[in-house]
This record gives C-alpha cells, structure tokens and sequence, in this order.
C-alpha cells in the first residue's frame, strides 16, 4: 500500500472480529514502528501489547471499575479542556460516532453503554498500552504520539484496524497491577487492534479534517 492511501484509509475502528493477528504480522508491525524518530534517540515509548487471557482479565478489571463508577485516576489529567472551535469538533467527532451507533444525545443509558464498549477494547483481540517512565513529560510524549501514528500506520497497511483510546488510561492502576508493572510506568492511552468487524454499526462512522488553508500557515 501507497503511504499517501494508508494515511488516508486509517481511521479509528470500533468493532472487531475474534480472529487474532497472526504473531509474525504481529512481530512485523511493531518491529517496523521501532524506526519512529524521537529527540535524541532514546526511544522513549514502552509498548505492552496484550492477548488472550491477560486481556481477558484486564478487560474483565477495567469494565467492572468503569461500571461500578470507580473514580478516574489518570497519570495525567483527562480531557474537559475543549472550548470554542475545539470543542466544536469534539461535538462534531460525537455526533459521527453516535449518529451511526444510532444513539440519541439524550440517551444517556445509551451514551454510557457506548463509553463502556471502550473498556471492552471494542471486543478486539489484542491492544497495545502504551506507557511511559517518570520523569518523562511533554517533549517525551510528542515522540510517543509520532510512534502511535507510525504503529497505526504500518497496521493499515497490512489491513489491520486499530483505535487509539485515551479512555484506557483513565484507570492506570488496575493496568499496571494486571500487567505487574511497577509505579513509575505512567500510561498514557492504549490502542486496540484487530481485523475490522465491518457489520458493527459504530464502523459507519467517518470524521472530517479541518481545510489545510484554515489549519497550516505558511510564512515566506
Ligand atoms: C490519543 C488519542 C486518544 C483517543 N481516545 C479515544 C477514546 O478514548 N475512545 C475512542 O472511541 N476514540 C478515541 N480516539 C479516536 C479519535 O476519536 C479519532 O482519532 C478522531 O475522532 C478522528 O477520527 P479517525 O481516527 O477515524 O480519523 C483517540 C485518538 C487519539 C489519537
């Protein structure tokens, strides 16, 4: 596949099929996300990707905190930050996802049930959490985000669908006790893969990009 159509054709998939990845495709993709660049080198990303039985328990852990209503305890603040045209495409993002789920704004019980599916890893077989290590901040974060896109990327090229999730960060304690992490493994989101179920409605749903003449200046 073209680069210029992989980055294209990835999107955010939210349904997934049983079957695993086959483990050297596996090998291939996270293998090929190790030439992600990062300031000076020190490769600051620290990627646990999860399978069978331990994701079926961190699945089990995470769904039963987020419906008991467990408080959030994120490495770093979550979101609520959004306003003005941010927040409008946060709506507008919503709205998509929602819209094709065929889940009203005020369905609340809906909503929920919707946020939840994110617990659920979206029934895919494997994720990707991504983490950390303190002091790491900022600066090392962008390296983390340009190792996310180059994971994703290397995915869809090879027709595996993926979701980054900043909601499988929100309970980074039950994370790093099932994976026996230590503490100073801060997680910052995670990412489910598989093969795209494509019957699961959430699947229908497609978001915009701001015009690159509202988005990029360029200074001569
Ligand atoms: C760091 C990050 C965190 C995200 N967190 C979530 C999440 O928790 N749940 C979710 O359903 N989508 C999540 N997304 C997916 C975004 O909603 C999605 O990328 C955006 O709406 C653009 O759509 P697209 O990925 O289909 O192009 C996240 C994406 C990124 C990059």
């Amino acid at each position: 596949m073209r680069l210029d159509d992989a980055i294209r054709q990835r999107r955010s998939v939210r349904g997934f099929l049983p079957d695993e990845v086959p483990r050297e495709l596996l090998r291939e993709v996270f293998e090929l996300a190790q030439w992600t660049p990062s300031n000076c080198n020190v490769q600051p990303w620290i990627p646990h990707v999860v399978s069978g039985k331990s994701l079926a328990a961190l699945r089990e852990a995470l769904v039963s905190a987020a419906r008991a209503n467990e408080p959030l305890a994120p490495d770093w603040p979550a979101d609520g930050k959004f306003e003005g045209v941010y927040r409008e495409r946060q709506y507008d993002a919503a709205a998509r996802l929602y819209g094709a789920m065929g889940v009203e704004r005020r369905d609340v019980k809906g909503r929920d049930e919707a946020y939840l599916r994110n617990h659920m890893f979206f029934d895919a077989p494997h994720a990707v959490l991504v983490f950390m290590q303190q002091p790491f901040d900022t600066r090392e974060a962008t390296d983390i985000g340009m190792y996310a896109q180059t994971l994703m990327l290397a995915m869809t090229s090879r027709g595996i669908a993926s979701c980054a999730q900043g909601a499988l960060g929100l309970y980074p304690p039950i994370v790093r006790k099932t994976l026996g992490l230590a503490e100073d493994h801060r997680l910052l989101f995670g990412i489910s893969f598989g093969f795209e179920d494509p019957s699961v409605p959430a699947n229908a749903a497609r978001t915009l990009r701001v015009p690159l003449e509202a988005a990029v200046r360029f200074h001569d």
